[in-house]
């Protein structure tokens, strides 16, 4: 394979704009500004707001670069999670630049756990060995903080929050090939529309499980990234693939709570009621009275596509709410040493790990689809040519690393190596400075009397993604949901053409937009592959 290598050679005082404060956006700044680029990020909430913030497992990668037997077995898992329709030249990369990004994650200042002087290293669904580096459960949170704490300690990177992307502006109007100059803003605080000029763009604002009644993702995950760059002319890949998590708590009224996959891989079993009462009865560990052994022989630390899947359809079969994650037959000391801060949460609703059945069910968790990108992040148009000056990175673009079916804690290895290649790319071009960019239309804009319809609408999509574009799909309802969705645009549109935007407002035209990527895409498909799983395919 022809992987680039990028020299530096800075354009001096080039602006890069990064919409998002993730993993991805967050990690390509430092590197940005490290060449001598200016770095404006822009965040829709606070800096922490992030899907990563929230990321419990940790980061899959070989740190031993001679390891080539480990690295083989890397590569040869994401392959089979993403049931082949994973890039392999992709894969390969990513796995093979691991090591080196993980180091620099380390020489930015994550802690990860160690035992003695080595990692800790934990598995989780899909991995046939131990290789998550992780901060106990809260790997995310780790991350983030000191990537945060290196960007505020940066003269050249400024960071924006409250600050809501809305619009790419493109160097020639209606011309995407001839790519992008800056962005169109909302600031939250004031309501006001601001023009941002730079001499590129970085899209890094992850996913979209907003779209579902049920997710665990943070309240900015709402496509706006994807949804932004595909009205500037990006083609957008794979939507069909949205991954859900198998095991997000069900206790009290409060959002879906992940419980992470890495405790099954310290041996948590999920069983329905009747598997729980067999258990309790004759006893002799819970794995052999799980019903996901139906499904697959590595029962619940099967792949997430797999075990979600039988979550579902056993919910369906028995009509409960939930089904139950086991881990009293395991150790008390290391469970709650390994996972601090789900058994804080468990407490709050009376629940203890290595004691209670915990309820849990699956919720929406990682958009596997996105912006078509190639090697280096850049975005592709419909035709396979390049936007010029845009990149996507992180979970809003899709590489190929993940095909059908992403393997658990490949997401953030993903985004930095991503980040990496195209902070690099960027470095090795020599561009045109911008000087100026357009103001926003906001003649004959009028204020945005009630948000009472777009709540409504907003409720009307997310049930129609639930009913009929969730874990299992039929071509009756996705059509069902196309005609829902087409609806709700026409409306949407309407208020959009007259209003000045607001949040609500840009975020449910998002929704809409990455909603009906999603379905079309679904309705295209005619094999169930990972993730898409059509009942009329079988
Ligand atoms: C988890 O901790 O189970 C989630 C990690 C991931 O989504 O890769």
């Amino acid at each position: 394979m022809n992987v680039e290598v990028f020299t530096a050679k800075p354009t001096p005082m080039s602006r890069v704009i990064i919409i998002g404060s993730g993993i991805a956006g967050l990690f390509a700044a430092l590197r940005l500004e490290k060449a001598g680029h200016e770095v404006i990020i822009i965040t829709k909430q606070r800096p922490e707001d992030s899907s990563t913030n929230w990321a419990q497992g940790g980061i899959a990668g070989i740190l031993d670069k001679t390891d080539g037997k480990a690295m083989e077995a890397h590569i040869a898992d994401t392959l089979s999670c993403g049931d082949g329709l994973c890039d392999v030249e992709i894969v390969k990369c990513v796995v093979e630049e691991a090591g080196d990004r993980i180091r620099d994650l380390l020489s930015i200042g994550v802690n990860f756990e160690k035992d003695g002087n080595e990692f800790h290293l934990v598995k989780e669904g899909g991995h046939s060995a131990r290789r998550i580096l992780h901060a106990k459960d809260a790997t995310g949170a780790e991350i983030e903080r000191a990537l945060n704490n290196a960007v505020s300690a940066s003269d050249n990177i400024t960071l924006r929050p409250h600050t809501l992307g809305v619009d790419l502006i493109q160097r020639v109007h209606g011309q995407p090939e001839k790519g992008i100059k800056g962005i169109w803003c909302l600031k939250l605080d004031s309501g006001e529309m601001e023009s941002l000029a730079g001499d590129s763009v970085l899209i890094a604002t992850g996913g979209c499980g907003q779209l579902w009644e049920r997710t665990t993702n943070p309240s900015v995950a709402s496509g706006d990234g994807l949804a932004m760059a595909v009205r500037a002319g990006a083609a957008s890949k794979d939507m069909a693939f949205f991954q859900f998590h198998p095991t997000a708590l069900m206790a009290g009224n409060s959002r879906p709570f992940l419980i992470t996959e890495a405790l099954r891989g310290e041996g948590g079993v999920l069983l329905d009621d009747e598997g729980l009462k067999s258990y309790r009865k004759l006893g002799s560990g819970p794995k052999n009275y799980s019903f996901t052994l139906q499904s697959s022989p590595d029962g619940s630390l099967a792949t997430r596509d797999i075990v979600a899947r039988s979550c579902d359809q056993r919910m369906k079969i028995t009509g409960a709410d939930n089904v139950w994650l086991i881990t009293d037959h395991l150790s008390k000391d290391k469970l709650h040493s390994q996972f601090p801060n789900i058994e804080s949460r468990l407490n709050q609703y009376g629940l203890s790990l290595a004691r209670d059945p915990l309820p849990v069910a699956p919720a929406a968790h990682y958009m596997v689809g996105g912006l078509s990108v190639d090697i280096n992040g850049r975005v592709l148009m419909d035709s396979g040519e390049v936007i010029p000056g845009l990149y996507g990175i992180g979970e809003v673009a899709c590489t190929g690393m993940h095909g059908a079916n992403r393997l658990a804690s490949n997401s953030l290895l993903e985004a930095i190596v991503f980040a990496n290649r195209a902070a690099e790319h960027f470095n090795s071009q020599t561009l045109d400075n911008i000087e100026s960019v357009p103001s926003w239309r906001a003649e004959g804009m009028l204020e945005l009397e009630e948000h009472a319809p777009l709540i409504r609408d907003l409720e009307t999509l997310r049930k129609t993604m639930t009913d009929d574009v969730g874990i299992v799909r039929s071509f009756d309802r996705l059509e069902r949901a196309k005609r829902m969705l087409a609806l709700l645009t026409k409306e949407v549109d309407m208020i959009w053409n007259r209003s000045i935007p607001t949040r609500e407002l840009v975020e449910l035209r998002n929704l809409l937009l990455v909603a009906t990527h999603i379905t079309d895409d679904a309705l295209a498909r005619n094999e169930n592959k990972g993730l898409h799983w059509n009942k009329d395919l079988i």
